[in-house]
C-alpha cells in the first residue's frame, strides 16, 4: 500500500523518533509498504517520520544509482534502531534531495565512510562499513531519525534561496508526483 508522504513543514519530520521494540505490530507489512512508497515516488530512502511515524525505521534501495555509484549495487536494507557507530573525518559534498522536499536538491557535506548498526525486518542484527553514495543515503536517513532533515546542513544563504519553494511545499502548492501531506492541505 502506497502510503502519504509528509512533507517539510509536518511535525512529524522534527521529532526525535522512538526505538521499535520486537513487538510492534506489522512491522514486516509497514516495511514493504514503506519499500512501495520509496518506489513509487522514485526516492532510493524512505525514514519511517516521512510516512508520519516517529519510530527509528528506515528504508533504502539505492541499486538504481549504480551506473554513477558502483557501491549501491544491491544496497536494498531495512534498517530497524541503526546507530552510526563511526564517521571518518573524510567528507565529502554531493548534491542530495528528500521526497519530503520536492523539487529541492542542495550540496551537503557528509562523512565519505561510516560504520552501522542495525536490526533487519526479521531481529538480525547487522553491523557494516559503507562508503560513498550508500553511505550518503544512510547518514540522510539516519538524520530523519533524530528530527533533522537535509537543508539543515547548508547555508543560511542557500536556504534563503529555497525560500520560496520551501513555503510552497508548506502551503501545499509545491509539484509533487506522488501522494504526499502537507502541512497547509
Ligand atoms: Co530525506
Amino acid at each position: 500500500m502506497i502510503l502519504p508522504i509528509y512533507l517539510y513543514g509536518q511535525p512529524v519530520l522534527r521529532e526525535k523518533a522512538e526505538e521499535v521494540s520486537p513487538e510492534h505490530p506489522n512491522l514486516k507489512e509497514l516495511v514493504a509498504n514503506m519499500f512501495e512508497t520509496m518506489y513509487n515516488a522514485d526516492g532510493v530512502g524512505l525514514a519511517a517520520p516521512q510516512v508520519g511515524l516517529s519510530i527509528r525505521l528506515l528504508v533504502i534501495d539505492a541499486d538504481v544509482l549504480f551506473d554513477d555509484f558502483p557501491e549501491c549495487k544491491g544496497f536494498k536494507r531495512a534498517m530497524i534502531n541503526p546507530d552510526i557507530l563511526e564517521r571518518s573525518e573524510d567528507q565529502v559534498a554531493m548534491e542530495e534531495g528528500c521526497l519530503s522536499f520536492p523539487g529541492i536538491h542542495e550540496k551537503v557535506s557528509r562523512a565519505k565512510k561510516i560504520r552501522v548498526a542495525y536490526f533487519d525486518e526479521n531481529w538480525v542484527t547487522h553491523e557494516e562499513e559503507l562508503e560513498g553514495f550508500s553511505a550518503r543515503v544512510v547518514q540522510h536517513e539516519c538524520e530523519h531519525l533524530k528530527g533533522e532533515v537535509f537543508i539543515d546542513n547548508i547555508s543560511p544563504i542557500r536556504k534563503q534561496l529555497n525560500k520560496g519553494r520551501l513555503n510552497s511545499i508548506i502551503k501545499g502548492t509545491a509539484r509533487c508526483s506522488y501522494r504526499a501531506k502537507a502541512v497547509g492541505k
